[in-house]
């Protein structure tokens, strides 16, 4: 690729960007000002890939009290199979160790197996179901877990800089 993609915390100049992803990947998707308010949200904790400019792919989750549970992943479809999705969810999990968090958790559309064996690749586990947790269409959503042992990583440097993937 002649240009490389980069790994950075969210900030405001990538909202029109994610916002511009969720319309492309999911039928009810969050607008620019959702997204924009995860900016001031103290809980919420967010990575962009950025490629030339732009943001081609986004992970987030928001960190209750230890718990991760994981809002948005999302990469631009011609950006696929890169290992974008799987380099955001890396820096979540490093977030995660570096605040001895206990898990993260996510729902998934029970047809989405591209996504499901990314998270599997991740270290998720399959934990549960949740009948008819989407809409449009309405869908089961699979429960899927990570756990994280105690303590593990405590040691890790707080490492929210910019990132060089590909
Ligand atoms: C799911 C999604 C985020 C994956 O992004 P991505 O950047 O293409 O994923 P990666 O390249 O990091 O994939 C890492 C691994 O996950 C698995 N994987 C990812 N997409 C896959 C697919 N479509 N089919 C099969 N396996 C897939 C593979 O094991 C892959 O490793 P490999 O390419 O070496 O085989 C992307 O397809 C997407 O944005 N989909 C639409 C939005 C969505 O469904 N988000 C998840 C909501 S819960």
């Amino acid at each position: 690729m002649e240009h490389s993609i980069r790994i950075v915390p969210m900030g405001s100049e990538h909202v029109m960007d994610m916002a511009d992803l969720e319309a492309a990947c999911f039928s009810e998707a969050w607008t620019a000002a959702q997204l924009a308010y995860e900016l001031d949200n103290p809980h919420a904790v967010y990575f962009c890939a950025v490629h030339d400019g732009r943001t081609v792919g986004f992970a987030g989750m928001h960190n209750v009290l230890g718990e991760g549970y994981i809002t948005n992943v999302a990469v631009l479809e011609e950006f696929r199979r890169r290992g974008i999705a799987y380099a955001l969810l890396q820096e979540l999990f490093e977030y995660a160790a570096g605040h001895a968090m206990a898990f993260l958790t996510l729902e998934v559309r029970q047809s989405n197996d591209g996504a499901i064996r990314l998270y599997e690749k991740c270290g998720f586990t399959r934990q549960g179901i949740r009948r008819r947790f989407y809409q449009n269409p309405s869908e089961d959503a699979l429960l899927m877990t990570k756990f994280f042992v105690s303590g593990e990583g405590t040691d890790c440097d707080e490492d929210t800089g910019d990132r060089e993937l590909l």
